[in-house]
């Protein structure tokens, strides 16, 4: 049995993984110690490399999330031998097939609700001499691919899709030359998948980036021994280099550790400790918007893994004020808008501009986000590029949709936390797509 104090499902049922409304009741405040899931991003990217590498690499606190368990999958689908250990420690086994050796898959591949899945493995799979199908649920499937099939189709590949850039999507892939790119959009995906391209291609494929994103890929690839060459935004890969299995621990996810960062931000008297969690610095923004929010925050680089700081972050509440977010901000801390969103009902308030990414997220992120708030209480407004949220009253709590998108899921939960009465949440289960403890470690925190 799931413990709950004050969180319940409907139904009466024992697990969060079921397609029931989750009852989030208010909140006093958080206290206490937790640690977090292992980054998504990181995990998807050691479990690609691992099985383009030559040998076996052990990955431990690999994320339980759904999202990285379709990245496993897809790649068993293509010949990779992946073990799991039962441990419950994120223990994965995989034996790599070396640079180019992923076999032709018997069936489309399944990427579930994850975008990363299906745009890191287009890069992989234009060097594979095949067709692959690759799908999604409905959320991935009304994603835009075009931002990967377009220089991935400079390189050499050719792709079907739906309605022009949509899901599934059918991969021919085959020899790849190498190209400069510049995408329009900051992307860590689309960065990755064209240097993922760029290690099977014939000549030093670089990638020009309008504004940094997380660089995850870089430090993996030279975790994996074979350092990529940065120079400022651009980064570039020679191709044909074989990479070698590694034994890597995976730190806990900055992004999942937000939620509960903006829940002790948010509530008076709160004192929360997340620790082994990364603090890459490209991923670290949203600790200076929390103090910028009013939190007393600590965080402490204490090792590295595998190139990745990692550390403890102490988040303290304290007084909210108004935020605004402008544009150049957004490419750092686009995963935590939704949670930021949530943190401004509490109190200050937040403008958001130049995030018009969040439309085609897992979900219309600016559309289903505020039209939640709003059906439980908030005053706020969308904008065709953001959103704002005016601390004019407190939530009363209501009936809310996930809209299929796990940070939909969490945030609501945050924001429900401080209302005055219950918040329902249909689809709450898609919370497990990154986090699967997620409900049950809020709870926890209750003090
Ligand atoms: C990710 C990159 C970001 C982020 C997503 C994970 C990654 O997407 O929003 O959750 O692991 O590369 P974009 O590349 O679309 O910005």
């Amino acid at each position: 049995m799931c413990a709950f104090s004050t969180i319940a499902l409907e139904s009466g049922s024992s697990c969060y993984s079921e397609p029931v409304p989750l009852v989030i009741a208010p909140a006093r405040a958080m206290r206490g110690r937790i640690q977090v899931p292992g980054d998504k991003s990181i995990s998807h990217r050691y479990a690609i490399l691992a099985a383009l590498a030559d040998g076996v690499s052990n990955l431990t606190n690999y994320s339980p999330g759904g999202d990285c368990q379709s990245t496993l999958a897809c790649l068993e689908a293509l010949g990779v031998r992946v073990t799991r250990d039962a441990s419950g420690e994120g223990r994965v086994a995989i034996t790599g097939r070396g640079l180019g050796g992923l076999v032709a898959p018997a069936a489309g591949l399944d990427c579930g609700n994850s975008g990363t899945t299906m745009r890191l493995m287009s890069g992989v799979l234009a060097a594979h001499p095949y067709a692959t199908t690759l799908f999604g649920d409905a959320s991935l499937s009304r994603r835009p691919m075009r931002r990967v099939m377009a220089p991935l189709t400079e390189m050499g590949a050719r792709f079907e899709a739906a309605e022009g850039d949509r899901p599934p999507l059918v991969v021919h892939g085959g020899a790849l030359h190498a190209i400069h790119y510049q995408p329009e959009v900051p992307s860590a995906q689309v960065k990755s998948a064209v240097l993922l391209a760029g290690l099977h291609a014939d000549g030093t494929t670089s990638v020009t980036e309008p504004a940094a994103t997380r660089d995850h890929t870089e430090r993996a690839l030279e975790a994996f021994g074979v350092p990529p060459v940065i120079q400022g935004r651009t980064i570039s890969v020679r191709g044909g280099q074989r990479l070698q299995a590694r034994d890597l621990h995976v730190p806990g996810d900055l992004s999942s550790a937000a939620f509960p960062a903006v829940a002790a931000t948010a509530l008076y008297g709160s004192d929360v400790t997340i620790e082994g969690v990364g603090l890459n610095p490209s991923r670290a923004a949203i600790l200076d918007l929390l103090r910028r929010f009013g939190a007393i925050v600590e965080a402490q680089v204490e090792h590295r893994d595998n190139g990745e700081p990692v550390g403890s972050v102490r988040v303290r509440h304290g007084e909210l004020q108004a935020v605004e977010i402008l544009p150049a901000e957004v490419p750092e801390i686009i995963d935590e808008l939704p949670v930021l969103a949530a943190l401004a009902t509490f109190g200050g308030g937040v403008t958001v501009r130049g995030a018009g990414e969040l439309r085609v997220k897992e979900s219309d992120r600016i559309s289903s986000l505020v039209g939640g708030l709003r059906a439980m209480g908030a005053d706020a407004d969308e904008h065709p590029d953001g959103f704002t949220i005016r601390p004019s009253r407190q939530l009363t709590g209501g009936v809310v949709d996930a809209h299929h998108d796990h940070r939909l899921a969490m945030a609501f939960a945050i924001a429900a936390l401080g209302a005055n009465g219950p918040t329902i949440i249909h689809g709450a289960e898609v919370a497990s797509v990154s986090y699967p403890s997620f409900f049950a470690d809020l709870d926890g925190l209750r003090a």
